[in-house]
């Protein structure tokens, strides 16, 4: 029986076991089987952890989009690779099919490289969900440009610095974005960040909402009269299996975002093989994600995966309740959709809503539905399990990171069974261990402990852009020798994996990752802001949501708490997008810190859930603030 497609639980272990025991071999076999190569590599795996340094598929040689897009031509020219549906219903959708997206694609990439893109240069793609924004980025990957995509709800000052620390030379955007009832200013957005952002020679503007912008001469282009000359094949590069496919960026610690570098060939056997037995993909199914492409979950389950199995993939530019809370599942009716993917925040959303919604439409189509971006708590699993998936559709929470190109646990549908709130069983090759605070493997069963990998697997970021050394103390240092992910996990008596939440200064919003510490920096750019803490604390939609804690410079100024508050939201919203805006704000005198100036987040963590056990508060330099910051709880 093939490893490359798992068939039952017996066969999975079976495949587990090998892999584990011979990882050389298993990915070999892998890699071997499934794909087009111009030339195969001289060793499967060379790695270093303590350097962080990770070779495979060494010296391997091929192109990604010959094997996303060339490769089906033959059998699946007319079949539909990408699925459009756009943000109005009444709009209709569009269906673009292998060999159109061969053309579409290599349009794009001829203008690209008329318009002097190399292999190697980066190329910052700033689009609402649209297809262009799928050619785009598979046209960067044509001709060997690393895309480094930008969410389009950043802010200016957000796009400016992921442009700025990727030095990217070309920009593509659109007029404008629709995004429910709302239009987004891409263009206007992309205007003030470049004021800031020097390297970028040319924009190309695609348009979409016939809004009114400015064209710089000689700087902007509209995309669509360069499409229109441009021929409809090309020459795909030959890439080296480590060359860099796209930048990534994700929030840390500090306030400077990481550009995650992902490579090329490892990066497409890993999001292929995961994609295929994660979804239980087969031929002819109809798989929709409903991620945003600027996110890791898009570039891999959206493009890269489920065209590497030459599957059909919906993309969907709207959001889950524009025009109305029904619209997911009458697009999952629409298109007959097989696999459903997406985050528990937008189930939570729905459920809230009346169940008539979802009831009026016909979902008998789906197969398997996903979950992805932080855990699913128990209600919004089985809301999600007995309403969407009948009772019927295996459910697969999955777990995985930007920082690891794929999915890493997860179950297999109709393989593992599946259990409320856990992520399950490792995918093959994958190798987790739980550490406790003294760096010591947690061997027991039920037990919680810090989340990390033994062994490297192909699919996982490479480096930090610019910043190798940030790559080793973030991941690979404080548990030496592995992979530290940055999360919480719990072990069951059976070996299946919960996810508890992150252990460190990310907060999940909305299956949003962000980082405190930019937050932090925004807020702190007001004038009257002395220093500012911020923490998550369970909110019912979100998952989570950010409490902030504000210590002015002068207190005479806490007389205009209102206005301050949407001041500081608004900072926050111009300096990374209104994702990060805070629900509450507390004015405070101090912060309680530790004598070495540490901010103690854990005692503002239990203030933010009104809890007041604080454990011992005798370290801090000023315990007394404790209970004044308690005492003006909002
Ligand atoms: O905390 C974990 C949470 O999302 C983090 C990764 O965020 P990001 O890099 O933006 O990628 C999101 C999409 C892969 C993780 O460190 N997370 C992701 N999936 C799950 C999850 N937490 C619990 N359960 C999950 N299934």
């Amino acid at each position: 029986m093939s490893s490359y497609s798992i068939k039952s639980l017996e066969h999975y272990f079976k495949v587990y076991r090998q892999s584990v025991r011979k990882p050389k071999k298993f990915w070999s076999k892998i890699a071997e089987n499934n794909f087009t190569w111009y030339r195969k590599w001289d060793k499967v795996v060379e790695y270093d952890m303590e350097r962080a340094e990770f070779t495979w598929f060494k010296n391997a040689k091929l192109n990604i989009t010959k094997n996303c897009i060339d490769r089906h031509l033959a059998n699946k020219g007319d079949q539909s690779a990408i699925i459009f549906e756009p943000n109005d219903p009444n709009e209709p959708a569009q269906h673009f099919t292998y060999s159109q997206l061969y053309a579409e694609v290599s349009k794009m990439a001829n203008v690209l490289r008329a318009q002097g893109v190399e292999k190697g240069d980066r190329v910052c793609i700033y689009l609402p969900m649209i297809p262009e924004l799928a050619f785009s980025v598979l046209a960067c990957a044509r001709i060997g440009a690393i895309h480094s995509v930008v969410f389009a709800g950043f802010s200016a000052n957000a796009l400016a610095t992921r442009i700025n620390d990727s030095t990217c030379k070309l920009l593509i955007t659109a007029d404008g974005g629709y995004r429910g009832s709302k239009t987004i200013d891409l263009k206007r957005i992309v205007d003030e960040a470049l004021h800031k952002s020097p390297t970028v020679e040319k924009v190309l503007v695609v348009k979409r909402t016939h809004q009114e912008i400015e064209m710089r001469e000689g700087r902007d282009l509209w995309l669509q009269p360069l499409l229109d000359e441009a021929p409809p094949t090309s020459r795909a590069e030959m890439m080296d299996a480590e060359d860099p496919l796209f930048i990534l960026y994700t929030s840390g610690s500090t306030g400077k975002p990481k550009g995650m570098v992902h490579t090329t060939a490892g990066y497409m056997v890993y999001t292929a093989y995961t994609f295929k037995n994660i979804f239980q993909y087969n031929e002819g199914d109809v798989y929709w994600c409903t991620a945003d492409i600027g996110w890791v979950t898009g570039h891999s389950y959206i493009i890269y995966g489920p065209l590497l199995n030459g599957a059909t993939t919906v993309i969907y530019e709207g959001t889950p309740s524009y025009p109305t809370h029904s619209r997911f599942w009458e697009v999952v009716q629409k298109h007959r959709v097989n696999q459903f993917y997406t985050a528990p925040t937008a189930i939570r959303s729905l459920a809230r809503e009346k169940i008539e919604y979802i009831q009026e439409f016909r979902l008998d189509s789906l197969k398997v539905i996903g979950s992805v971006g932080e855990p699913i708590n128990e209600e919004a699993w089985h809301w999600y399990n007995d309403h969407v998936g009948n009772k019927r559709c295996p459910l697969v929470d999955t777990w995985w990171q930007t920082e690891t190109g794929g999915i890493l646990i997860s179950p297999i549908p109709f393989v593992t069974p599946t259990k409320p709130t856990y992520a399950s069983l490792p995918f093959p090759g994958i190798q987790p261990v739980l550490m406790d605070e003294l760096r010591n493997e947690i061997e027991r069963n039920q037990q919680i402990g810090h989340l990390c990998i033994r062994y490297p697997w192909p699919g996982m970021a490479r480096t930090i852009w610019g910043d190798h050394q940030r790559f080793i103390d973030t991941y690979f240092t404080a548990f030496p020798g592995k992979y530290f992910s940055g999360d919480g996990a719990l072990r069951d008596e059976v070996g299946y994996y919960r996810i508890t939440g992150r252990v460190d200064d990310v907060i999940i919003v909305s299956g949003h990752n962000l980082g405190t510490a930019p937050i932090e920096d925004a807020i702190n750019e007001h004038q009257t802001v002395a220093e500012s803490a911020i923490v998550g604390f369970p909110h019912e939609i979100k998952g989570n949501a950010l409490y902030g804690f504000v210590v002015l410079k002068e207190t005479g100024l806490w007389r205009d708490r209102q206005n301050l508050m949407k001041e500081i939201n608004q900072l926050i919203s111009d300096q990374i997008g209104p994702i990060a805006k805070l629900d509450k704000i507390q004015f405070v005198s101090g912060l309680p810190k530790t004598r070495s100036g540490k901010i103690m987040r854990r005692i503002l963590r239990k203030i933010a859930v009104g809890e007041s056990d604080f454990g011992d508060i005798t370290t801090l330099i000023n315990p007394e603030i404790v209970e004044e910051i308690k005492k003006g709880r909002t």
